[in-house]
């Protein structure tokens, strides 16, 4: 924590603000004038800043030494939203409080400590984990002592601190994305204060590398190659919330990536909100993406991927090095957000229809079996119908084989969120309808090749519907089902597919695959 960040981190002492009303009476200004002194709100216009400082690597996170065993005989549950990084600040957060003692356990009645592990990305998101808060406040009630905590991107939000100020007093801590690392202090103060702990670091800190992690599963792994975003996308809160670009060093990735594929592993997925951008950051040597996977690909794991790309800095090397195959599946999630020019440059994405195009031609010259994916936004203001066709006919012409779709939600703080949000919502819901509908297509399209052919697929577990069927994901990210020993999960096997659904393909199993590269 650097000198800045030791100011900034202060705690409310909301038990006694300090007059007679009830909680319930208390008005913002209220909780306002009491937070003057002892409380510094996140706030999203130095989130903006991004200063020159420079990112120091951190590897000695420790345990206070009067916090080692008090989670004993104690329970924690973690509930995650939101995109893959949430996900993967949810396996250090457990690896923290299986240090303090703690163990995970699957439901909120008989946990000790709940987390909401958030994510701001949209309003709806937003509503989600409000409605949670809500759903939880019985239970705070019937057992005071369990202690609730708000964290990830929402907390990065003055407005939503303040609305739980208000709404939800009975929330014990808040904590943001940069501080993680200080989960045991704000147990500590929230354990034994039993007063609500605020402390959300407006700025991100230094990288810090030895944080313990409890993973999901033992079949695939997350690994961050880098931290927060700095292309500021006109709709977009993520730069806000996750802070400057910061890229891990690549020794310690690499190190990563080996010690799990030590351990088992059979698919990574390194990690950022842009990972493009990776090693943009380091002053001392010219080192990118391209150079990162030409490594990792070298290292005994059958699969590698990556998400999320930006098209942007979407390098050649990075595609003479995916050209080479192996272990790097040939599937790309590229965003592209929208297919018409203008709205791009209304969306600051710094790139146009032709240029990502363009894009697509190079990675596809090089990988002509690539399959491509890509998130997109409809009814961000000022889009036009012909706008919208625009999109349709470059989800053709690129033949993306899914989609993640969105209709534009303004998000506070955001230049796009000033922009008149004109689009009205009947219209939203048309064009996301038409772009499904063109998505599912495509999507059923491409299923239909698979049937007769033989895939190879990691096999995750048992199908959620079927407890007799398998399943399992291909290099290309479809998803197969089918009948097979439980001796086969974990493992690589082929499938011979026999029949195709639009988001799915069912199959026979036809053996064991020991070797992919
Ligand atoms: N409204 C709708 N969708 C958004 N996304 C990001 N911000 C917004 C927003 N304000 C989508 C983008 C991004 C994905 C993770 O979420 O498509 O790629
Ligand atoms: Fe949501 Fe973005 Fe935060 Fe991930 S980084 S949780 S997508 S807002």
């Amino acid at each position: 924590m650097n000198e800045q960040q030791r100011k900034e981190t202060t705690k409310i002492k909301q038990s006694n603000p300090g007059d007679k009303k009830s909680l319930k009476e208390k008005t913002s200004e209220d909780f306002a004038k009491f937070f003057e002194t002892t409380y510094v709100a996140p706030s999203l216009k130095d989130a903006k800043k991004r200063g020159k400082e420079e990112i120091k690597v951190h590897r000695d996170f420790e345990i206070p030494e009067d916090m080692i065993g008090v989670g004993k005989d104690k329970k924690f549950y973690i509930r995650t939203y939101g995109c893959q990084m949430n996900e993967h600040d949810t396996e250090v957060m457990a690896g923290i409080f299986m240090q303090l003692g703690f163990e995970p356990t699957t439901t909120t009645d008989d946990a000790d400590v709940i987390l909401l592990n958030t994510c701001a990305i949209r309003e709806n998101a937003e509503n989600k984990v409000f409605g949670e808060i809500g759903h939880l406040k019985p239970l705070k009630q019937k057992n005071p002592d369990v202690l609730l905590g708000v964290c990830g991107c929402m907390s990065q939000e003055e407005s939503v601190v303040n609305r739980i100020n208000q709404k939800h007093p009975f929330v014990d801590m808040i904590f943001g994305t940069h501080n993680i690392h200080r989960l045991p202090q704000i147990i500590r103060e929230a354990m034994f204060s039993k007063e609500r702990v605020v402390e959300v670091w407006s700025k991100e800190g230094d990288v810090i590398e030895n944080l313990p992690k409890v993973r999901q599963g033992n079949i695939k792994a997350w690994v961050n190659i880098m931290y927060g975003c700095d292309k500021f996308c006109t709709y977009c809160i993520v730069p806000y919330t996750r802070g400057k670009e910061r890229s891990r060093r690549p020794e310690d990735i690499i190190q990563e990536v080996r010690q799990l594929a030590a351990q088992g592993y059979q698919e990574i997925t390194l990690l950022g909100q842009n990972v493009n951008a990776y090693g943009k950051d380091f002053e001392d040597m010219k080192y990118g993406l391209g150079e990162l996977m030409d490594e990792i690909r070298k290292i005994d794991i059958p699969r590698i991927r990556f998400t999320t790309s930006h098209p942007r800095d979407f390098d050649d090397r990075l595609i003479e090095v995916l050209a080479k195959g192996g272990n790097l599946v040939d599937h790309i999630h590229l965003p592209v957000q929208s297919g018409s020019s203008e709205i791009l440059k209304l969306m600051a994405r710094k790139y146009s229809r032709e240029s990502y195009l363009e894009l697509v031609r190079k990675i596809k010259e090089a990988i002509p079996n690539v399959t491509l994916t890509t998130d997109i936004i409809v009814g961000f203001p000022n889009e036009t119908d012909e706008q919208f066709e625009e999109t349709l006919s470059l989800v053709r012409e690129v033949g993306f084989e899914s989609a993640y779709t969105f209709i534009y939600s303004p998000r506070d703080g955001t230049p796009a969120a000033k922009m008149q949000d004109n689009i009205p919502m009947r219209v939203k819901k048309e064009r996301l309808q038409r772009l499904n509908q063109l998505v599912n297509e495509q999507a059923a399209e491409t299923m239909k090749n698979y049937i007769g052919q033989e895939v190879t697929v990691l096999v995750e577990g048992e199908s959620k519907n079927n407890s007799e069927v398998l399943a399992g994901y291909t290099e290309k990210s479809k998803l197969v089902n089918f009948k097979g020993p439980k001796s086969a999960i974990g493992k690589i096997v082929k499938v011979k597919i026999n029949k195709a659904k639009t988001w799915s393909l069912d199959g026979e199993m036809i053996e064991e695959v020991a070797e992919v590269n």
